[in-house]
């Protein structure tokens, strides 16, 4: 049976998300990536996941990486995802970013902020299964977060 891979990720693409760049401490710069991903796994422990492509040229850096910073990103951050889902574009030079306690930056005005150690790295067919321990976290009280739908952004309209 044939599988029309192309037409399944625009199916996928029918579950909106959030958007989210993780970033990690690299040689000579930190560096980061856009994600839609990131989801949740458990509370007690912490752990949430995000996926990453195994042909991504930052592959090694982020399955090496002892952690990263999960950076959930608002509407105000669409140009911030755009450069970092660019091929060959992970430079944060120029973004606003954060210091963290443990190490890879975090973008400004995020709405929310994970800061995570390396739990487990599972084989997820083509891409990699990144679970992280949040060890610190914080969070905005308001503003709208940038969404992804059918292969485009979007935001949150008001609920009727
Ligand atoms: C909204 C959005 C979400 C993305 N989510 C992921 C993701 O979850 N995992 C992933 O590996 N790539 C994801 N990408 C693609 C990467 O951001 C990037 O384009 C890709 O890794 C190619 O660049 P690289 O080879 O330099 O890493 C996403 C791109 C966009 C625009």
């Amino acid at each position: 049976m044939s599988f029309d891979t192309k037409a399944f990720r625009h199916a996928l693409g029918c579950f909106p998300t959030g958007v989210a760049v993780v970033t990690a401490t690299a040689d000579p710069e930190p560096m980061g990536i856009t994600v839609n991903s990131f989801t949740s796994v458990s509370l007690d422990p912490p752990l949430v996941l995000w996926c990453l492509h195994k042909n991504s040229d930052r592959y090694r850096t982020f399955v090496e990486a002892p952690g990263y910073t999960i950076s959930v990103l608002g509407t105000e951050h669409e140009s911030v995802s755009s450069r970092l889902s660019k091929p060959g574009e992970h430079r944060l030079q120029g973004m606003e970013l954060l210091a963290t306690d443990l190490g890879p930056p975090a973008l400004a005005d995020s709405l929310a902020v994970f800061e995570c150690a390396r739990e487990a790295v599972h084989d997820g067919g083509d891409h990699a299964i990144l679970v992280g321990r949040v060890l610190r976290f914080a969070r905005r009280e308001a503003g709208a977060p940038l969404v992804f739908y059918r292969g485009r952004y979007g935001a949150l309209s008001a609920a009727g």
